[in-house]
């Protein structure tokens, strides 16, 4: 199994907060924000780098900086709820969305909306809190994929085992970061322990 999971105090104690059933919905969107921002710090490690020049107070020295653009693309709705976070650590990006939706009898995962960002050889990253059977991921990244984008990776708040296996089948390239992979699936396709449905807590939906 391919994944990286962030191993992190900060981010335990935020996920924590997230599973907890009694967290309302301000704070489950708070939270959510600074976990987003923390995950795409290591999301972000197979950005393009390219060296500059850079004039301190003291002298001339070299410094770093991306080389070309960033793509963030949340997976709707719920990835929505990951977007604050992931631009304040990353203002520059271009956002795309994509428009999955997960019918809940037979868990296949339905598109219905794509906007894609113009670079299409940016290095995108494609944000979604839950990976549960890996249908909306997959169906999602074989979608850009088909649209041009080539430099993937994908990033979520909990990841199910059942999921990683499917996205690592069907898309080897595409990096997996994650701030929790949990146990397993249950009989409806929710990650247990989980922390939910994430668009109903972010959203305040039923
Ligand atoms: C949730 C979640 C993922 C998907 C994960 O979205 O945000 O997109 O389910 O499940 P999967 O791995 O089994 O496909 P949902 O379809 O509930 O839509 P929402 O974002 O509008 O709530
Ligand atoms: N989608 C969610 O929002 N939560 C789950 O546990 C599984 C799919």
């Amino acid at each position: 199994m391919q994944i990286t999971v962030v191993d992190h105090p900060l981010l335990k104690a935020k996920m924590t907060r997230l599973r907890d059933i009694n967290t309302d919905c301000a704070t489950f969107r708070r939270t959510i924000g600074e976990v987003a921002m923390l995950l795409t710090f290591e999301a972000a490690a197979g950005i393009p780098m390219e060296e500059c020049q850079v004039t301190t107070p003291l002298c001339e020295t070299t410094g770093s900086r991306i080389h070309g653009t960033v793509n963030v693309i949340p997976i709707l709705r719920a990835g929505l709820g990951f977007m604050e976070g992931v631009l304040t650590v990353l203002p520059e990006a271009n956002v795309g969305h994509i428009g999955m939706s997960r019918n809940e009898t037979t868990l296949e995962p339905m598109e219905y909306y794509c906007k894609l960002p113009k670079d299409l050889d940016a290095y995108t990253i494609v944000v979604d809190p839950m990976l549960a059977t890996g249908g909306s991921a997959v169906a999602a990244v074989d979608q850009l994929k088909k649209r041009g984008l080539k430099n993937i990776c994908f990033m979520c708040l909990v990841a199910a085992p059942e999921g990683v296996l499917k996205l690592n089948a069907a898309h080897p390239d595409v990096k997996i970061y994650a701030a929790a992979l949990d146990d397993h699936l249950n009989e409806k396709g929710y990650i247990v322990p989980g922390l939910g449905d994430a668009g109903d807590r972010i959203f305040g939906t039923l």
